[in-house]
């Protein structure tokens, strides 16, 4: 149900008519009710960038504890252990310093090459070729084969195993998540590499889960449990994937459609890092996140109650006018490009480097690689004619596959040798 022209603004997360186009319902909310309250599904949303922001930071009031998702706090059902998104100080603390540890900045920088001959790799085979589907190629394939990189699961099952991990977060369109207690986290999957990794220790990241030593509650210091090591696994596979496919997929889009800074980042390529960051700013790949409201607290003159949901909507925080000037043009060259798409505070985003390392090293090898031409890169569309089941305002909901093509070709400006060459007509 879209109610956009009625007389008091109107948000829901679950409207595939909003979803097609959430910025003018944002909007509305920032301006005329910074502080809302959806009596349909009953819960709140705050959408000014200083509010999100503050929110962010303040667990004791906005606790993540009854999970960052909007579906999963509604059902009330009983959350793992160990799920850092679902923790406050002091669990979260120590869980996530333990991930810290091992998931280090040198980690990933480690795995560049790696990501760049994979991202070549599917590349390569569609030079000269009329058009691709960046979702199917790329843009579903790089982050998975990133994440079984850093664990060390073999090439062979990490289709199978992304699949698996997706599919506990999908939705349907117009509804919300059918939250499955027995399905939050599970890491079941990854059991039988965990197992055979413990009799064959590497260098990946399941080893080093395997030879981590946490203090729990008690003031223990001991090693995981195998139960905390699939549950560590299950959330990096969980939250590292759809999410950076997605960036994939509106680099290519926003690129597209915008040719002039295209052609700048070709010719200067110090500009990638501002790209992503600018896409993720524009077009965030996940709306919002949720937290539960542990004491009574007031905005604006309304009092949110105690115990309830309430969805911060990033994106909304993105285009706020009164952090960003000029909000909805996008714009590689804006100062303080600081956006909260990876979140902000306590629970900013472990993988937001590597987010940005393959982000990086796609929008390179994309707009290097091919023998692009004007005519490609800007037919690349978004197939309204498909229903995409999502809804990016409930946080984590997922999508099939958001169909960006591509269309015809001329041949009127060449990208020619992996970064190195740039032919452009007179
Ligand atoms: C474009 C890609 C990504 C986006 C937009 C994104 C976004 C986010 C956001 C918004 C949060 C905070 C959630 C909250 O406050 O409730 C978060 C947390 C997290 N992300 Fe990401 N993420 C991305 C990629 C990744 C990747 C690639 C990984 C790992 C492989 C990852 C691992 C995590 C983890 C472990 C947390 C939990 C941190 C904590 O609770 O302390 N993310 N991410």
């Amino acid at each position: 149900m879209s109610v956009q022209g009625a007389t008091s603004p109107y948000y829901d997360p679950y409207d595939v008519d909003i979803n097609a186009d959430p910025y003018p319902a944002y909007a509305r909310l920032r301006e005329e009710a910074p502080v809302y309250h959806n009596e349909r599904y009953d819960f709140w949303t705050l959408s000014r960038h200083e509010d999100v922001e503050k929110a962010l930071l303040n667990w004791r009031t906005f606790s993540s504890t009854r999970s960052d998702i909007l579906d999963i706090i509604k059902a009330g059902v009983a959350l793992p252990p160990g799920v850092m998104m679902f923790q406050d100080p002091p669990s979260h603390t120590k869980h996530r310093g333990l991930m810290a540890r091992v998931f280090t900045p040198r980690r990933m920088a480690e795995l560049e090459d790696q990501v760049r001959a994979f991202c070549i790799r599917c590349l390569d085979p569609l030079v000269g070729s009329g058009g691709f589907d960046i979702i199917t190629e790329l843009a579903s394939m790089m982050p998975m084969r990133v994440i079984g990189m850093l664990l060390g699961i073999p090439e062979a099952d990490q289709i199978a195993v992304r699949d698996k991990t997706d599919a506990n977060l999908r939705t349907k369109p117009g509804k919300p998540m059918a939250v499955r207690e027995e399905n939050i986290a599970r890491g079941d999957v990854f059991s039988d590499y965990i197992e055979w990794r413990s009799k064959h220790p590497s260098d990946d990241l399941m080893t080093q889960l395997l030879e981590a030593e946490l203090e729990d509650d008690s003031g223990v210091v001991r090693r995981l449990t195998r139960q905390e090591i699939l549950t560590y696994t299950a959330v990096i596979a969980g939250a590292g994937n759809e999410t950076t496919g997605r960036l994939i997929g509106w680099l290519a889009k926003v690129l597209a459609e915008h040719p002039e800074q295209r052609r700048e980042i070709a010719q200067d390529r110090s500009l990638i890092l501002r790209v992503i960051d600018e896409t993720l700013r524009f077009e965030p790949t996940g709306h919002a996140t949720a937290r539960f409201v542990m004491e009574e607290v007031e905005y604006y003159g309304t009092t949110i109650p105690a115990g309830s949901p309430i969805l911060l909507l990033l994106a909304s925080a993105n285009r706020d006018p009164r952090r960003y000037a000029a909000p909805d043009v996008y714009d590689v060259h804006r100062d303080d490009i600081q956006h909260l798409t990876f979140g902000y505070g306590l629970h900013y985003c472990l993988g937001a480097n590597l987010a940005r390392l393959e982000g990086r090293i796609d929008s390179f090898e994309l707009s290097s690689e091919l023998p692009w031409t004007n005519g490609l890169l800007e037919r690349f569309r978004r197939d309204d004619d498909a229903a995409c089941d999502t809804s990016p305002g409930a946080g984590d909901g997922m999508c099939d596959a958001c169909p960006i093509t591509s269309g015809a070709t001329s041949d009127d400006e060449m990208f020619v040798l992996r970064g190195t060459r740039l032919e452009l007509p007179e």
